[in-house]
């Protein structure tokens, strides 16, 4: 089998398929609990976000104290030079409500910023450069999170990944098979070779001490002056000094004017639950609900879990979905998004209506779609519930396994390559294979468009599914595929989370598959005129499931070793 490079966010993989494992840990059913549940990507993360619930912190202080935790254990994703978005739900108040923290392009970006004298796009700049970053939104996101919904202070939330990064942590394998895999991008930038090499230049071992104690000083100064400790100040003389030292664009004016924002999300019915995802500038939402509309007209309990007949219907709605993503999606503080059309019953109808149930519908042959009207005007997931009704749904990303691989000198953290999900040049794909249009372009101060999909399911005004994934484009897919394991084929959270994954992005015009759908399968759906490629696992989605008698059920994922579901 063929070499693959997964960029997804936070997931990083160059290896033989026939070597490489779908899951890297071994879990079959979910870990039950009453009280609280947290799931994470890193079992540090998840043990210090549950000594916050049992303390009687809620799930918002849980997050925030997860999130930095995971920002010291899991730098190549966990961060706070990156962004992302937290759905909140609470089921007392009645609401959810989505923050998004994403990057913004700095001032001086300009559309063809990463054009050559050819009109060609430069990607070791959009990608591997101090151009790439965007101006981090994570501490200034965490923090708005936490005054608006937490009830613990910033410094308190802030206390375990202090300790983490001054103290230490013993590495896990993933933690040094992941700078390995990585060690010649890192290696290119001296800041980078400080913090994730040893001083005689070799690889930190599992079981070795890794301590960070520039990190521990940046979030010791949040912790000490709020956010004002990472956008202004030393931090941010920190930042914009490695910005000159490679002629990067982010200036003190844009750290100081950085702002999250509280958005509505997007919001959905699928077969009488509502579903909850994350607005523009993420079109994960939007396409979540989209392809859950066109897939609620078919009886996909019956068809039948990664039957031939199931995935096509999948693989068919997917690449419609994909198609107008192409178009229509971008930052809605720019451009309008027609989200009522996109995610309404009757355009999935009309979608529907297009879909041959027997034959696949070439890639060229579909068009971004004409929905009306417009209305005016890698990566890492966790999810984490408390005993007080409240759900949080967070994914937050530097976008490649260790973003643009630039930490910034003295401050001890990566910067993004978040603007490479810009569309650099029309018709041209990102890392990701994603086309991008207008509406995606480079415009100063703008958010670059995501598909981070944090989802909340809720039945009659209680959470259901707290669930979200990296993985760049795939996360739509598999946040997708969580759903409809539980929904329509009645699998427990676990059996949900590590079920076989299936991605269709429109183009390329391929079923991606993860190893375990059966050969004759895959010969059903060749037969239908799909191609199908097995590639590297999709995905690492950190779920949650509320049983109707109240019981928390964790699902983490194993296809990330050091994810853990623990709960009291
Ligand atoms: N950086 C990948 C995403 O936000 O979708």
């Amino acid at each position: 089998m063929s070499r693959v490079v997964t960029l997804g966010c936070c997931v990083a993989v160059t290896t033989s398929l026939s070597a490489q494992p779908i899951m890297e840990g071994d879990r079959s059913v979910p870990v039950e609990a009453r009280n609280g549940m947290v799931v994470t990507s890193h079992y540090l993360a998840t043990e210090e976000a549950l000594k916050v619930l049992k303390a009687g912190g809620n799930a918002v202080d849980a997050a925030v104290t997860a999130a930095f935790a995971l920002a010291v254990t899991q730098p190549r994703s966990g961060n706070i030079g990156g962004g992302g978005f937290m759905l909140v739900s609470s089921e007392t108040k009645g609401e959810v409500k989505a923050i998004d923290y994403r990057e913004k392009a700095p001032a001086a970006a300009t559309r063809d910023m990463y054009l050559n004298d050819q009109g060609e796009v430069d990607q070791k700049l959009s990608r591997f450069s101090h151009k790439a970053a965007g101006v981090p939104g994570t501490v200034a996101g965490l923090a708005l999170a936490l005054e608006k919904y937490g009830t613990i202070s910033l410094a308190e939330a802030l206390a375990p990944a202090i300790k983490l990064a001054e103290e230490g942590f013993v590495v896990p394998p993933r933690f040094s098979e992941g700078i390995r895999d990585r060690a010649v991008l890192l290696g290119q930038f001296e800041s980078s070779r400080k913090v994730f090499f040893k001083p005689d230049g070799t690889f930190y071992e599992p079981g070795d001490l890794f301590v960070q104690k520039d990190l521990a000083a940046t979030l010791r100064r949040v912790a000490e002056q709020g956010v004002k400790g990472f956008y202004e100040g030393k931090t941010a003389d920190l930042i914009v000094a490695e910005m000159q030292k490679g002629g990067g664009l982010i200036t003190h004016e844009d750290l100081k004017n950085y702002q999250p924002e509280i958005r509505e999300p997007v919001h959905g019915t699928y077969r009488g639950y509502d579903v909850y995802s994350m607005s523009p500038p993420s079109s994960g939402g939007t396409h979540v609900v989209q392809i859950l509309n066109i897939l609620e007209g078919y009886p996909l309990g019956e068809s039948g879990l990664n039957s031939a007949k199931t995935i096509h219907l999948m693989a068919e709605a997917m690449k419609r979905a994909y198609a107008d993503r192409s178009k229509y999606l971008g930052d809605t503080d720019f451009v309008d998004v027609p989200l009522k059309g996109l995610t309404s019953k009757a355009y999935a109808e009309e979608l529907r209506a297009s879909i041959d149930p027997a034959r696949a519908t070439p890639s060229v042959e579909i068009r971004p779609g004409n929905p009306s009207p417009y209305e005016s005007n890698e990566t890492t997931h966790f999810s984490i519930v408390d005993k007080y009704g409240n759900a949080v749904s967070n994914t937050y990303t530097i976008n490649f396994s260790y973003g643009s691989h630039i930490v910034v000198d003295g401050a001890g953290f990566l910067l993004n390559n978040e603007m490479d999900d810009f569309s650099a040049k029309p018709g041209v794909p990102n890392a990701y294979g994603l086309i991008g249009g207008e509406a995606n372009k480079i415009e100063p101060n703008k958010r670059m468009l995501s598909s981070m999909s944090p989802t909340i399911v809720m039945k009659d005004g209680k959470n259901f599914i707290v669930t979200g994934s990296p993985g760049g484009s795939r996360i739509i897919t598999t946040t997708l595929q969580v759903l409809l394991n539980v929904i329509d084929h009645h699998l427990n959270i676990q059996a949900a989370v590590n079920a076989p994954r299936v991605h269709h992005q429109w183009l390329p015009d391929e079923i991606r598959i993860e190893q375990g759908i059966s050969p004759d399968t895959i010969a059903l759906l060749e037969g239908m005129g799909h191609t199908v490629e097995q590639k590297a696992a999709m995905g690492a989605i950190q779920s949650i499931m509320i049983g109707e008698e109240g019981v928390f059920y964790g699902g983490a994922d194993p296809r990330r070793s050091t994810s853990s579901a623990q709960g009291y």
